[in-house]
């Protein structure tokens, strides 16, 4: 009996050891090593290669002027959801290989299957290995639109599944998931380093040789990262991160990273009982108290991506009931609140030492603009004093340590997104107002600022 071959890999960035390494030498991440068995046959041909089609692989590539290479190869092919196309920089690039991540639930296969059935005029192939035809049948009926060229395969050999990809010829290929399936020239189990990397290397050739785009489920880990190695996310194209609070309706798809345009657009969605609908204006489903008195909230202009969003800030400040009090935060870095609670302190004599601070923001959704800053100290503000703040007026601005409110950056885009829903006020960094032309800001008050202590006498005295 031929002896089992087997190797240690790194499962963060995929290095290959001898021996079990408390700590990789590669990318000196510790405790990372997991034994995977490896084929002991010498010829390891990848799925696509025997496919018979890679005809490119011998090509001999010369080397061209730059300006010599026609760059109007670029044909884009615009899916169903201006959302998405916006994500991935206007339409999908042919041959593209894109990996979209997200926690479980969130709704990547609803996403995913979203697309293949509305994808109109366009031959998909959805291959499943999550889930049996009937259950994704029963998902198509929730979200309706069927699109008549869908085919559905579960099936988790990718060599099988490139012989399907030969006979259905699609113009689109859906994989759910690259963690579940496995290559048979590869013989570790489906989800480890190897078999990941291979099928994604196959995949990968296959994309590029066919200029057939394709969409990778992946899965990730407890810490937010795709699982398996970082090779992944260095081999494919687009990087897409499906995110959002599983309680909540509002999804946000995010690009990482994009060969083929800019990471710092994002698509909105809301998850409903049919599947999931784009959200084309989300500052207005994100207000819900606007015209309401109530102490503790405060509006933010905060920028998600290239788009300006206003969301609520919602505090509660109540006595300590317990000698340490709490702080507690959901979509904002409980760091951070620390950090601004002590601002307050040490600038607006709130004696945080007696209280306890509990930060939200409504729909679910994580802020990371430091913008948000002064909302969220407002809303601390509003709640301790028990008086609510004027309505219809926002905040943009972050705080430093010494209680400066320092400028943000796109504050016109702010300024006139909070002039268009409604707001009459606007409190942002005095040092914001260098080189911004007011007269295109429409009825709104601007009011610099300078100092957390002045915000805190404009408000509240
Ligand atoms: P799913 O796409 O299976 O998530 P993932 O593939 O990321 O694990 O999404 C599952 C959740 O979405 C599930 O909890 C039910 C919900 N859902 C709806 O609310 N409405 C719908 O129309 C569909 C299809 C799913
Ligand atoms: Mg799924």
């Amino acid at each position: 009996m031929a002896k089992v071959k087997t190797t240690f890999f790194c499962q963060n960035c995929g290095a290959p050891s001898a021996r079990w390494v408390g700590k990789c030498p590669s990318c000196n991440e510790w405790n990372t090593f997991v034994e995977e068995v490896v084929s002991t046959s010498p010829s390891q041909i990848p799925a696509w290669r025997s496919s018979g089609k890679g005809d490119s692989i011998g090509r001999q590539a010369v080397p061209q002027l730059l300006g010599e290479i026609a760059p109007d190869k670029l044909i884009r092919t615009t899916l169903p959801g201006k959302e998405l196309n916006r994500v991935l920089g206007g339409g999908l690039v042919p041959g593209a290989l894109v990996l979209v991540g997200g926690e479980p639930g969130i709704g990547k296969s609803t996403l995913m299957l979203q697309i293949a059935m509305r994808a109109k005029g366009m031959k998909v192939l959805y291959v499943s290995g999550e889930e049996s035809e009937q259950q994704i049948s029963i998902r198509a009926m929730r979200i309706g639109h069927a699109n008549t060229d869908c085919y559905i395969l579960t099936e988790t050999n990718t060599q099988a599944i490139f012989r399907h990809i030969e006979s259905v010829k699609p113009d689109l290929v859906i994989i759910d998931s690259i963690q579940t399936l496995f290559s048979p020239d590869i013989e570790s189990t489906p989800g480890t380093v190897s078999q990941i990397r291979g099928c994604a290397g196959d995949l990968l050739k296959f994309a590029k040789e066919t200029a057939t785009p394709v969409f990778l489920i992946g899965h990730i880990t407890k810490d937010g990262s795709i699982a398996g190695p970082k090779v992944l996310e260095h081999m494919v194209d687009t990087v897409l991160q499906f995110e959002g609070d599983r309680h909540h309706v509002y999804r946000i798809l995010r690009s990482t990273k994009n060969r083929f345009g800019s990471t710092s657009e994002i698509g909105i969605y809301e998850m409903s009982g049919t599947g999931l609908a784009e959200v084309p204006n989300p500052s207005e489903v994100l207000l819900s108290h606007i015209d309401e008195n109530l102490s503790g909230i405060a509006i933010a202009c905060t920028m998600e991506g290239l788009r300006p969003l206003l969301i609520e800030v919602q505090a509660l400040v109540s006595s300590a009931v317990y000698g340490t009090p709490q702080r507690s935060s959901t979509g904002f870095d409980l760091r951070r609140l620390s950090m601004l609670l002590a601002v307050l302190e040490k600038r607006c004599g709130f004696r945080l030492a007696a209280k306890d601070v509990f930060l939200n923001i409504a729909g679910g959704l994580r802020v990371e603009d430091p913008a948000i800053d002064l909302a969220v100290i407002c809303a601390i503000l509003s709640s301790s004093e028990d008086i609510a703040l004027p309505t219809r007026v926002c905040f943009a601005g972050e705080v430093g340590l010494s209680g400066e409110i320092r400028p943000v950056n796109r504050i016109d885009q702010r300024i006139k997104e909070a002039a268009k829903m409604g707001f009459e006020k606007i409190f942002f960094s005095k040092y914001n107002l260098q080189g911004s032309d007011k007269k295109t800001f429409g009825n709104i008050e601007l009011v610099p600022v300078g100092k957390v202590e002045e915000v805190f006498r404009a408000l509240f005295s």
